[in-house]
């Protein structure tokens, strides 16, 4: 089976290698572009990255394991990702994300990850890809409903 990027993607790609003159540095924008296309990577998709930043696809797969925000399978629930990082640990989201695995997650797969970037808003998640900040379980319950 072979990945093929959406139309409006390859256009972007197109604009991305302009900003990226070094091909190996469009490795990320890539991987996150497949991610968020197609909820996951697949082989073929590293495989096309591999193709288009003239990279080994065994590098590829190496950067999509070694980050732990890549996902190799796709998913059979929606998503919410709870940072565990000091900021948002600090702020709580062990407890946040006790209360979602208890309530949710027979409908939501819930993953716990690194900083997302957002720490003035810790406690912090994401549902589906969208950052929700200075999260509390009243607010995350009447989103989830
Ligand atoms: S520590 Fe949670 S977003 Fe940075």
């Amino acid at each position: 089976m072979s990945f093929v990027f959406t139309k409006k993607n390859t256009l972007k790609i197109q604009e991305l290698k302009k900003s990226y003159p070094k091909k190996k540095a469009l490795i990320l924008p890539l991987l996150w572009m497949v991610q968020k296309q197609d909820n996951f990577i697949s082989e073929a998709a590293m495989k096309k990255v591999a193709d288009i930043t003239e990279q080994s696809y065994i590098h590829i797969y190496g950067v999509v394991t070694f980050y732990t925000m890549f996902r190799l399978n796709k998913p059979e629930k929606k998503i919410i990702e709870v940072c565990r990082t000091l900021s948002c640990e600090l702020n709580g989201s062990e407890d946040i994300k006790a209360y979602l695995d208890y309530n949710y997650s027979n409908e939501y797969e819930i993953l716990e990850v690194e900083c997302m970037g957002a720490c003035s808003g810790a406690p912090m998640c994401t549902l589906n890809g969208k950052y929700m900040e200075n999260v509390t379980k009243e607010e995350l319950t009447r989103v989830l409903k």
